[in-house]
């Protein structure tokens, strides 16, 4: 019902929608309207009561509401159902949890804090309140468990393409699935699986996204080494926005993917690379060594031509630039 009249006073803009008319419309009565303005008022909404004239909807909080985000969504499936939670340890453990309990395709979980995110490699993730967009989704993908590792650069083209259409921001990404700004690190992508032999139950791509966290946020080791979609953009942005277009995305991506297989999103991802041509060091389970990373192979695996002369396909590990340059690809 809250939803209802949120969308009513939205649809009226800046002019006052009586209580009469509100209760007429929802069948409810003016004692329940006024119950339920009172309720999104403590939820942060801002809503003028002009006497005998009515609701006006002033501000709408920044917060990862579940109705905010459908407002402003638009997919056909993806993110269409929507666990929202203020805080909770991971919000990729909170959707496996979901999953193995036999939710629908394309659910979001989305958080505004999280007490113990997931990094890569059993590295944390810092999720401080509401200064990021912390959210898994859920994917029963047609796809050969082998497969899955795609959905990551799948992810990561969906979220360069978002973030770069705010204005000021040049993002792009580190193989796999880094997104940086400048060397330094803006959004990170964790994804599991559920897979038995030959078929995947589900998987869970965990997106973190900095939108404002910076400095005091962070421990000291990795002040240096964050940015922000803020610290960045030079017109403000709504993080509910930003989520539906990664979203958006991201459906139109793996629709793709799932018809044609991941060609595109390959080349899309080679796109926003700022690891292709640059010289790597990389830090795989048996050895490190260095060389240039010269392509993707159709696994999505980097390829790096070694400093003595091979091929190496980089299955797993670690790769950093070297030295951090400013991104290139797109932006060359
Ligand atoms: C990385 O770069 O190491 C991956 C970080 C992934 C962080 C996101 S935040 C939302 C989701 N929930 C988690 O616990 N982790 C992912």
């Amino acid at each position: 019902m809250r939803k209802r009249i949120l969308e009513l006073l939205r649809e009226n803009g800046q002019e006052p929608l009586s209580g009469e008319d509100i209760s007429k419309k929802l069948n409810i009565t003016r004692t329940a309207v006024w119950k339920h303005i009172q309720a999104l008022k403590s939820e942060g909404y801002e809503i003028e009561s002009l006497q005998k004239r009515g609701y006006i909807l002033r501000r709408i909080p920044d917060r990862l509401f579940p109705q905010e985000i459908a407002s402003c969504l638009k997919t056909k499936w993806l993110g269409r159902n929507i666990c929202y939670q203020e805080k909770v340890d991971s919000t990729n453990n909170f959707a496996k949890k979901l999953a193995n309990d036999g939710c629908k395709d394309g659910l979001l979980v989305v958080a505004e804090e999280q007490g113990a995110g997931k990094g890569r490699l059993s590295r944390g993730w810092i999720s401080p309140y509401a200064k990021g967009i912390w959210f898994s989704v859920v994917l029963k993908p047609p796809f050969l468990p082998q497969e899955a590792s795609k959905c990551t650069l799948l992810a990561a083209v969906a979220v360069v393409k978002a973030v770069n259409n705010i204005k000021g921001v040049k993002a792009a990404i580190k193989w796999p699935n880094d997104i940086l700004l400048n060397g330094r690190k803006m959004v990170g992508i964790l994804t599991e699986m559920n897979a038995e032999f030959g078929h995947i139950n589900y998987v869970v791509i965990g997106i973190g996204i900095n939108t404002h966290a910076s400095g005091s946020d962070y421990p000291p080791e990795v002040r240096d080494l964050a940015v922000s979609v803020a610290d960045a953009a030079r017109s403000p942005f709504r993080r509910v926005e930003l989520l539906a277009a990664v979203l958006k995305n991201m459906e139109e991506l793996y629709e793709l993917a799932v018809e044609q297989g991941f060609a595109f999103v390959f080349d899309e991802w080679r796109k926003y690379s700022c690891t292709l041509g640059e010289k790597v060091k990389v830090i795989a389970p048996e050895r490190t060594y260095l060389g240039t990373a010269v392509d993707i192979d159709s696994d999505g695996l980097l390829l790096v031509k070694t400093n003595d002369g091979h091929l190496e396909r980089v299955v797993a590990g670690d790769v950093s630039i070297r030295p951090a340059k400013t991104v290139k690809g797109v932006y060359q």
